[in-house]
């Protein structure tokens, strides 16, 4: 069998706003909620901030003559909805516009495909202070807020995802209160989901009423989860995490329907028309992905249900061959089986598979290069999970490495890198990884490299 990816196999990498630019408060920026959240005590890993971050509002044509220089065929980055709206909705900020048209052209010059996530979680700050996602009024605003994105770059990006993680920034951000805005309030959490859902499908339609043309699709971030134990709690806290973690989203977005155990929790905020409204017929689905999710029962937790802890862990498996720096397993199968079951489960719709990679600690070594071998290992690893599912029938159109470059790792500040391109955060000096040029290679091979 070839070992070729398709023709026009997309290789792409991604980013998103707070985690690089910097730039917090020039040119009209209004506060997101992760401004608010990194600048209150005790939240971020050494109560760090991205105020400066990578620098790449300043330094976006340098990070984009990287990217032409291994021949990147896409680059997905996040819009940051409080540089568009400082008030989150109102009058918009030209400014903040003007950034992005400029990188957009900077990167068509250089032939590189833009992929638009209209919203990776830095909410402007003034629609958190009217309840963010928890107030059902929040979708009206992202929907006014995806039209004029799509009105002003409509004709220059042809591939928007409204979403990134729905399930990560509202079990996170309002259940578990590990991310911004770090509440924990089950009542507030449920409406989120249902909330998060209506904005996917009225932005769906915003956009689509400016330009069919562009292609429309949610980011998911979904895995396999396996219970910890064989004991019959865990095995129905697996059931309980599968269904909100896995299902609350993908569900009614592509098959029109939430799952019953979630159904039945929420029937009080559905309203007649809206799971018409949230099922639309989406152009792909965004799929991130890094490792199985392994789930233990809690009563602490209000779910009653959480994925396991380090320490939890290490009484199954070897830590330390098996592990990144972000304590996730080495799993490729999981990424196959992840990527069989949208195709099974959701029609066999088209893929992009919006970020999957690793963080280790790589050093610059005394020649001043960074030889990550253990990220180069990892890609290959879960790019023959990628090929192989190409054979099986899935219809994966791109692969976006994450990340592009090092950045600010949410909760856990800079500890964590995540680049094919390094970053030293004192002097902002970029310099490529072994896995950039191993990503190069494979780009121009159009298949994984020995
Ligand atoms: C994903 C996020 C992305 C990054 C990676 C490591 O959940 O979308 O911003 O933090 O994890």
């Amino acid at each position: 069998m070839s070992n070729k990816f398709p023709n026009n196999f997309i290789w792409g990498a991604a980013t998103s706003s707070y985690q690089i630019e910097g730039a917090s408060s020039i040119d009209g920026k209004g506060k997101s909620i992760w401004d608010t959240f990194s600048h209150t005590k005790g939240k971020v890993f050494n109560n760090q901030n991205a105020d400066i971050a990578t620098d790449h509002y300043n330094r976006y044509k340098e990070d984009i003559a990287l990217m032409n220089n291994i021949k990147l065929k896409a680059y997905r980055f996040s819009i940051s909805w409080p540089r568009i709206f400082p008030n989150g909705k109102g009058k918009f900020n030209k400014k903040g516009l003007d950034f992005y048209s400029k990188l957009l052209d900077e990167l068509l010059k250089k032939n590189i495909k833009p992929f638009i996530t209209l919203y990776h979680w830095d909410l402007p700050q003034k629609i958190q202070n009217l309840g963010g996602w928890s107030n059902r009024e929040i979708t009206k605003y992202f929907s006014d807020y995806s039209y004029l994105i799509a009105k002003k770059f409509g004709d220059r990006c042809k591939n928007f995802i409204t979403l990134n993680e729905p399930a990560v920034f509202s079990t996170f951000g309002y259940l578990d209160g590990y991310m911004a805005p770090g509440l924990k309030n089950k009542k507030k959490y449920l409406s989120c989901i249902h909330n998060i859902n209506l904005a996917h499908g009225f932005a769906f339609k915003s956009i689509k009423s400016v330009s069919s043309n562009i292609k429309v699709g949610c980011t998911l971030n979904m895995a396999p989860c396996l219970a910890f134990s064989n004991s019959s709690k865990d095995i129905s806290a697996k059931i309980t995490y599968d269904a909100f973690w896995n299902r609350a989203y993908a569900d009614p977005m592509y098959l029109g329907s939430y799952p019953k155990i979630i159904e039945n929790k929420i029937q009080n905020l559905i309203r007649q028309n809206d799971m018409k409204i949230i099922n639309q017929k989406n152009d792909f689905i965004g799929l991130n992905h890094y490792q199985h999710i392994r789930v233990i029962s809690d009563k602490k937790n209000l779910l009653g249900a959480r994925s396991v802890n380090l320490k939890e862990l290490s009484k199954k498996i070897n830590i330390k061959k098996n592990l990144t720096t972000m304590n996730w397993e080495i799993v490729p199968d999981a990424y196959y089986h992840q990527i069989m079951e949208l195709k099974n489960r959701y029609n066999n719709p088209n893929i992009h598979l919006t970020e999957n990679g690793c963080s280790f600690s790589d050093k610059v070594n005394k020649n001043g290069k960074i030889l990550d071998v253990k990220r180069v290992n990892f890609l290959k690893k879960y790019l023959k999970a990628v090929h192989k599912a190409i054979n099986n029938g899935a219809k994966i159109k791109s692969y976006f490495v994450w990340s592009f470059l090092d950045n600010f790792e949410w909760a856990l500040g800079y500890d964590k890198r995540f680049g094919i391109v390094h970053v030293d955060f004192k002097t902002l000096k970029r310099i490529p990884k072994k896995s950039y040029y191993f990503f190069g290679e494979l780009i121009k091979k159009n298949s994984i490299p020995k």
